[in-house]
């Protein structure tokens, strides 16, 4: 999704600006673009191709300068064109710009701006919410840009990061935020702003993280920053060391077939060689607010949300933990009876989504206080707004469809699970012994199951051809037969729908014919022979099963019936087992389709805007 970075130099800064943007592209962009001074001038290339192309376009135009603004844009104001890429300005004069400006996020009330604006006599060059902000920051500009940004911030309504130029100030750079992360980077005679510290990386590793309302002004030798109420404030600095090695593709064709191969070592990374369950793994006042816990709300999005929806399975047997998991997008904005007692959970690769951010920064506000992150980027706003976290060590994810993430994010919350059963008295040393046991066994069994590729490869060539499919589970596996739905249609963008297995007869079943792959999820559990009753009801009506059996579930292959087997049986684990093949028949189905599998159509990696 969008990506901002900025920096003001006594050095050309325009590498620096092209390797932000490079390093920020994973997120998923349409078009991108970059502003610097040169000859006293704001000039800009912007591009509806790749950060590469507009590094030629860069060089072909010997496009250089010592204080810049930089852009990644995913659209959501305005088609994906040039006219409608940042950065945008304002107080163009015989051809020549006053203002520059890029933004993330979105202005919600930027119709009536831009009216306002029009009646001013501003004339709108793109379709952008973004174009208003850098007319309004023209609009107030008289002779300092700070002042003209501590305006133009009192107007906005929405979420917003933003880095602003003006020509009649070439050495200085204004930047603000509101419920959209903004870091700055601090460098010997040279400062830095990006949307993400990971953009800055190789470049400095000194980072504040700026507070919602905040606005700095960076100029090559100093940085001032000020809070909501216009006052100068301290934001101390951290040292971060944010990936610096570019993820390398390999022997893959994907980095998303990548990150399905990486998975035990992933899950490995995340356990981090556990030996017992402790609260303490989820941070030092862990033990004190899991043992005042009544209740776990869990908060997410996509598959995180998914992740959640498991782990009520697991806190509910295993911990006896009453458990609520919520889409982030919905709990905050609907009316929830808050309980003190409860754990707020987040769960989120990025740790910067904005939805699961601004429902966690509900939950607080309405006097919930105990919250957990379980994420996968230490430096996240996530991480830093919760009382506690796992860090999830899936890596860096480059794949718009998440796949280590999720069952790394499982594997922290089966951990989660065992700890607050420990706290409560609910769980046996033995007990424990065994989960640990089988916890550390994992990386094993996932390796064992990936092995069933080339079987499921076999099966893709049948999904390619068909625009719908069913995916079935009961009990802890429903949340992974959405997770496999939604793995298909994101990446092969066939419709793709999940039920728990008993639910087909009320409605889902007028669905099936000989046209409709059934894919089910057939562990060798107490479910089972329900599970296979609703497999009958499918090959009544000439529907075709394709099922994952565990070995030990003796469910054979017949007419209309495929069976690939997996591993015997891993009890409470066996939703991250049975994740596997679901992520590799979406991503071989997709393949034999031809679709761009990294970065699917119309989505991001990162959603930073809700
Ligand atoms: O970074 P997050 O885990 O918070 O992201 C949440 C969703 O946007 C994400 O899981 C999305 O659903 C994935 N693309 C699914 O593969």
């Amino acid at each position: 999704m969008c990506g901002i970075v900025g920096a003001v130099s006594k050095r050309n800064i325009v590498p620096i600006l092209l390797e932000g943007l490079q390093r920020l592209e994973y997120r998923g962009y349409d078009s991108c673009g970059v502003a610097v001074f040169k000859n006293g001038e704001l000039q800009r290339a912007r591009s509806t191709s790749r950060v590469a192309q507009l590094a030629q376009q860069v060089s072909a135009e010997a496009f250089d300068g010592l204080t810049g603004i930089a852009h990644t844009r995913w659209a959501t104001h305005g088609a994906p064109v040039t006219h409608n890429a940042h950065p945008h300005f304002s107080g163009v004069n015989g051809g020549q710009p006053k203002i520059a400006l890029v933004h993330n996020g979105i202005i919600e009330n930027h119709d009536e701006l831009r009216a306002m604006l029009q009646a001013a006599g501003y004339v709108f060059d793109s379709q952008t919410d973004t174009e208003v902000i850098a007319h309004l920051v023209h609009h107030h500009y008289e002779s300092d840009l700070l002042e003209a940004v501590q305006a133009t911030v009192k107007m906005l309504e929405g979420a917003y990061a933003i880095a602003v130029m003006c020509r009649d100030e070439p050495h200085r750079l204004i930047t603000a935020r509101d419920g959209s992360p903004l870091v700055l980077g601090l460098g010997h005679s040279e400062n830095f702003l990006a949307s993400d510290a990971l953009a800055l990386a190789g470049t400095t590793d000194q980072i504040i993280y700026l507070e919602d309302g905040d606005i700095a002004d960076l100029q090559v030798d100093r940085i001032w920053i000020y809070d909501q109420a216009g006052n100068p404030i301290e934001r101390p600095a951290q040292t971060v060391h944010a990936h610096t090695a570019a993820v390398e593709l390999g022997p893959y064709r994907h980095f998303m077939q990548k990150e399905i191969f990486e998975q035990p070592r992933a899950v490995a990374d995340t356990l981090d060689d556990l030996q017992a369950i402790s609260p303490e793994l989820f941070g030092d006042r862990a033990y004190g607010i899991f043992k005042s816990t009544r209740r776990v709300l869990i908060l997410a999005c996509g598959t995180s949300y998914y992740a959640g929806m498991t782990a009520k399975y697991w806190m509910e047997s295993i911990a006896k933990m009453p458990v609520e998991v919520e889409i982030a997008s919905e709990y905050r904005y609907r009316d929830s009876v808050p309980d003190k007692d409860t754990l707020v959970v987040t769960i989120s690769q990025s740790g910067e989504t904005a939805d699961t951010l601004a429902a966690l920064k509900h939950a607080q506000s309405l006097g919930m206080p105990n919250t957990l992150t379980i994420c996968n980027v230490s430096t996240s706003a996530m991480v830093r707004a919760c009382a506690l976290s796992y860090i999830t060590h899936a890596g860096v994810e480059v794949g718009v469809a998440s796949t280590k993430a999720f069952t790394t994010q499982l594997t922290a919350l089966f951990l989660l699970t065992l700890a607050m059963a420990q706290v409560h008295g609910r769980l046996t040393e033995q007990a424990e012994a065994e989960h640990v046991r089988a916890l550390r066994h994992l990386p094993v069994a996932i390796g064992s199951v990936l092995a069933l590729e080339p079987q499921i490869m076999a099966w893709s060539e049948r999904f390619a051809g068909c625009e719908n499919a069913l995916f079935l589970g009961r009990g802890m596996h429903y949340p992974i037969a959405l997770e496999g739905a939604l793995k298909l249609k994101e990446i092969s963008y066939i419709h793709a729908e999940a039920y728990p297995a008993g639910e087909l007869k009320h409605g889902p079943l007028a669905l099936v014919t000989d046209q409709m792959p059934v894919v089910t999820i057939a562990p060798n559990d107490a479910l089972l022979e329900k599970l296979k009753s609703n497999m009958q009801e499918v090959r009544a009506r000439g529907g075709e099963l394709y099922v994952f059996a565990d070995a030990d579930t003796k469910i054979k292959a017949a007419e209309g019936l495929h069976v690939i087997r997996m591993p015997e049986h891993y009890g409470h684990l066996s939703p991250i087992l049975h994740t596997i093949p679901l992520q590799l028949l979406a991503y071989h189905t997709a393949c034999a389709r031809g679709t761009d599998v990294d970065k699917p159509r119309n989505l991001a990696k990162s959603v930073t805007v809700e």
